[in-house]
């Protein structure tokens, strides 16, 4: 769970008042995303509704594509950007929002005019100089530079543009993407992405889909990745580094890009070459792959704790042992296909990835997926691992608790053992296909089960996803 198996994972508390406290700027989100065109503002709203992070994300638009056109130094840490967001108004708008976090704005244009602006904590204020009609699509010209800051999240962890000692680790989820590009910063909002980085010769920046330019001119280098299918924010990275590179085509024509830090190279390698396998194994349980490019980004990077299933090509904290590269890569389909449209459903990422880690032990030798849910429902009354149920971890601080991982995987193989086998792999297969690219709910998830298996299953999620503390009698 990608809080490196080597660290213990951090201790995960309740705090049930979280949920009283956010219901103010839950509410008032709501109240300016209903504000229609009649009240004072046409304005988007400043949040796309999710009560875990009622900031992210923005009302009014949808974003098509992402055109990022970055500079960075690793020794000065200075960045330089612009972003050239290709926009759909979903509503009549005199006036919209995107988040970013630091960095100072210096030039914003919509449709090559001037737009004026105005910064308020994450939020930043365009409103351009005529209003946007609904259905128009919209070109956001932004310039900014600056020293990238992290965002520290509610349960600690850092996210977002992480400085490493030759570079940085660039890691969004659930927030950090604000720190390096104005963005509308939610997953329910998903683009193609062209991510163009300029870095000092000797140091490479790995960023999602397909590497489609290099070159070197006066001591600097040049990458441009293009990501094609739909990503959302959070998945994007330019992880920078001084890393050994690898590239070739699977025999399925998927194009894979690896990039290992020096430091973590050995202990990588034997991992990194089963990624071949682990891929068709999982297209076979899963279906067919979703993107066109893979890989790995194995940085060196001590202090961040995690791993990350950025589009196309997880990045990892350190060489990641074989479970964690299949976690990062079931969320290829559970979690980067298949969206999430509010953070609350986190066990349909997290759950889904864990439990593909058990069904590849129990195909290849180790433990079964029995003996593992076993072992789990030993732990008695009092463990983290019941602190709270999975599909309602009640805030921001728990999405990446254990009950989201590991008993997000029990609740998947108590389906399992209700509907069998063969019913069980053609839901997962059927959620991977019927929402590839696009988002799912845990209500759908669940309906779909009840429809592939023709059981009533309200009972088995209640008690695996909503029921607090420790089921009884599974
Ligand atoms: N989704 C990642 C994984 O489990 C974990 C990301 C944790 N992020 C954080 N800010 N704590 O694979
Ligand atoms: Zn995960």
């Amino acid at each position: 769970m990608r809080q490196s198996r080597r660290k213990a994972p951090r201790p995960t508390t309740v705090l049930r008042r979280e949920v009283l406290t956010i219901t103010v700027p839950v509410a008032l989100a709501a109240l300016l995303a209903a504000a229609g065109p009649a009240s004072a503002g046409t304005g988007g709203a400043p949040g796309a509704g999710d009560p875990y992070f009622p900031l992210a994300g923005n009302g009014g638009y949808h974003v098509e594509h992402y055109g990022l056109t970055l500079r960075y130094d690793p020794t000065s840490r200075h960045l330089d950007g612009t972003a050239v967001l290709t926009a759909r108004a979903t509503q009549h708008l005199t006036r919209f929002d995107l988040d970013l976090n630091g960095l100072k704005v210096t030039g914003l244009t919509v449709d090559h005019v001037k737009a004026d602006h105005r910064r308020d904590g994450q939020e930043l204020v365009v409103t351009p100089r005529r209003a946007l009609h609904k259905g128009e699509e919209f070109r956001v010209t932004v310039t900014y530079s600056g020293t990238p800051k992290p965002v520290t999240d509610p349960d600690g962890s850092l996210d977002g543009w992480i400085p490493t000692d030759d570079g940085a680790f660039v890691a969004g989820e659930p927030q950090g993407a604000m720190t390096w590009f104005p963005a509308n910063n939610h997953p329910k909002d998903k683009s193609s992405y062209d991510i163009t980085v300029t870095v000092p010769v000797g140091h490479s920046a790995v960023s999602n889909g397909v590497l489609v330019g290099q070159r070197t001119a006066q001591g600097r280098t040049t990458f441009h990745w293009r990501q094609r299918e739909p990503m959302a924010a959070y998945l994007a990275t330019a992880t920078v580094g001084k890393f050994k590179v690898e590239q070739y085509t699977t025999r399925d024509g998927i194009r894979v890009y690896n990039a290992v830090d020096p430091r973590e190279a050995s202990e990588a390698a034997p991992v990194l070459k089963k990624l071949p396998s682990v891929l068709e194994w999982e297209s076979k349980l899963f279906g067919p792959y979703p993107f066109r490019a893979a890989g790995s980004i194995v940085d060196h990077a001590p202090d961040v704790g995690y791993a990350l299933e950025t589009q196309s090509r997880p990045l990892y904290d350190s060489a990641p042992d074989l479970s964690t590269l299949v976690h990062e890569n079931a969320h290829q389909w559970f979690g980067d296909s298949v969206s999430l449209t509010s953070w609350k459903d986190i066990w349909l990422n997290e759950g889904f990835a864990t439990y593909a880690e058990w069904l590849y032990s129990e195909q290849h030798g180790g433990d079964s997926a029995q003996k593992t849910f076993d072992a789990l429902y030993a732990r008695p009354a009092s463990d983290d691992l019941w602190a709270f149920p999975p599909g309602d971890p009640g805030s921001g601080e728990n999405i990446f608790g254990t009950p989201v991982y590991a008993r997000g995987a029990m609740a998947l193989h108590e389906l399992r053992t209700a509907v069998g086998d063969r019913t069980f792999f053609d839901i997962l297969r059927a959620w991977a296909g019927e929402h590839r690219y696009g988002h799912g709910t845990t209500a759908q998830f669940v309906r779909l089960a009840e429809r592939q298996s023709g059981k009533n299953l309200d009972r088995l999620f209640t008690t695996w996803l909503y029921a607090p503390g420790k089921p009884n009698n599974p």
